[in-house]
């Protein structure tokens, strides 16, 4: 037995309000999506009822037009800024106006796996749910089947330098003056900065005034960025989604177009000047040129082959601990500053989960055994130093502990690979 399972197992449960998971508490007092469906994968080594109720909770947030939000705000908490009255969400519970990166249909169909005869009920119920999401993607996202962001919390990845490009062409004129709350949790060196909170907000406030009416946004939003974390997962989702409806007798054709759609539509985002996969700037139509952690989730997509197999190998070698969320190599790389360097474990799991999958399994061990060794060395923490594993960012992280618990734990009765496809 080891004590880093008993530690995850017990964040878990301190970070649990009641059929959702916070990613942690102060700094993250709310339901956010891509941490709830890890969560849900974390629990799942313990308790399955639990990780469905974690799903289940998410979904229920579920706006009419089919988006999942990226923050339900179940309790209001003052630790966190911007709260519900910022973002005025329209749906069912108090909620953000932007979805994140949809790795639930993975996650789901792995849970599924885990129990077949029990779940089944709990799946079918959910295939119309995620097939509308999917569908909100599709329509509301997708620019010529590559899936854009209309902010940067979108991705999941606040900060990194994909977005200095974008941002530089934005004047975030009317934003009132604001309370940061995050770094009264988190030292400010290791989050982002005044500059890009200020867009943050603008742009939170443009979707806010447009009642996030999608089509208005889309129209007088100077942010329209299409991302691989969101290409790359959705694309995912929805093979694991046709895989789900398949088995269910649910419909698939337009499922089946979207795969193909993205399929064709990834493409968009290879680079060919840093031969890598990066942002696309829809509003100028120019590469962002950073390679990050999303870069290699192509494989998780099942797509790209090993076009970005040396990057990888450069890369892993560069550093201690992988995967850096920027390039080494790149001139905007910041060790300790969220998503513009360090290390993230639950991104570890996908980009591992698909080198497993297009066949390189000694790449696959060595980043989860990498992974395993430095939340050893730095603890559930939020982030880490690539250089020296040293953690950042907020602590008793539920995301950190999931991946633990379902993959990188030498002990793992958990999901390890979502599902081989
Ligand atoms: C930050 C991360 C995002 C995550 C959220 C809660 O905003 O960038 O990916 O979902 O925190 O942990």
């Amino acid at each position: 037995m080891d004590d880093l399972d008993e530690q995850a197992r017990a964040i878990l449960k301190g970070n649990d309000r009641g059929g959702y998971t916070v990613p942690t508490g102060g700094l993250y007092p709310y339901q956010w999506n891509w941490d709830s469906v890890f969560a849900a994968a974390g629990f799942a080594e313990h308790d399955l009822s639990r990780a469905w109720e974690e799903i289940e909770t998410l979904f229920s947030g579920q706006w009419s037009t089919g988006m999942v939000p990226h923050i339900i705000f179940h309790k209001v908490d003052p630790s966190y800024f911007p709260g519900p009255d910022i973002w005025g969400g329209v749906g069912p519970l108090p909620s953000s106006g932007i979805s994140q990166p949809p790795i639930a249909a993975t996650f789901i169909r792995a849970l599924h796996a885990l129990d077949p005869e029990g779940s089944k009920a709990r799946v079918r119920a959910l295939i119309p749910r995620l097939r509308d999401w999917h569908r909100w993607f599709f329509d509301w996202r997708g620019e010529g089947g590559a899936i854009c962001v209309s902010h940067p919390w979108e991705t999941g990845r606040d900060n990194c330098p994909d977005w200095d490009g974008p941002f530089a062409n934005i004047q975030p004129e009317g934003v009132e003056q604001y309370y940061r709350r995050d770094t009264t949790h988190v030292k400010e060196d290791e989050r982002p900065r005044s500059y890009d909170y200020d867009r943050y907000l603008y742009l939170v406030k443009l979707g806010h005034d447009c009642g996030w009416d999608e089509a208005h946004l889309k129209e007088v939003s100077p942010f329209r960025v299409a991302d691989p974390t969101m290409t790359f997962t959705l694309l995912r989702a929805n093979r694991d989604l046709l895989a789900l409806s398949q088995a269910f007798g649910e419909p698939t054709d337009e499922i089946e177009g979207w795969i193909a759609a993205i399929e064709a539509g990834s493409e968009q985002l290879w680079n060919p000047e840093i031969g890598a996969y990066d942002c696309l700037d829809m509003r100028t139509g120019e590469h962002t040129g950073v390679i990050s952690s999303a870069s290699f989730l192509h494989w998780f997509a099942g797509v790209g082959e090993d076009r970005m197999l040396a990057h990888y190998d450069r890369i892993t070698s560069d550093v201690r601990f992988s995967m850096p969320s920027t390039d080494p190599a790149h001139p905007q790389y910041e060790p300790r500053r969220y998503w513009r360097g360090p290390v993230w474990g639950m991104m570890n799991w996908l980009i591992a989960t698909g080198l497993h999958e297009a066949g390189h399994e000694d790449r696959a061990e060595a980043l989860r055994l990498n992974t395993a060794e430095v939340i050893r060395t730095g603890g559930f923490a939020e982030y880490f130093d690539p250089r020296d594993g040293s953690p950042a960012g907020g602590r008793n992280f539920t995301w950190t502990a999931a991946t633990w618990l379902g993959w990188a734990s030498p002990n793992t009765k958990g999901i390890t690979c979502p599902v081989s496809s």
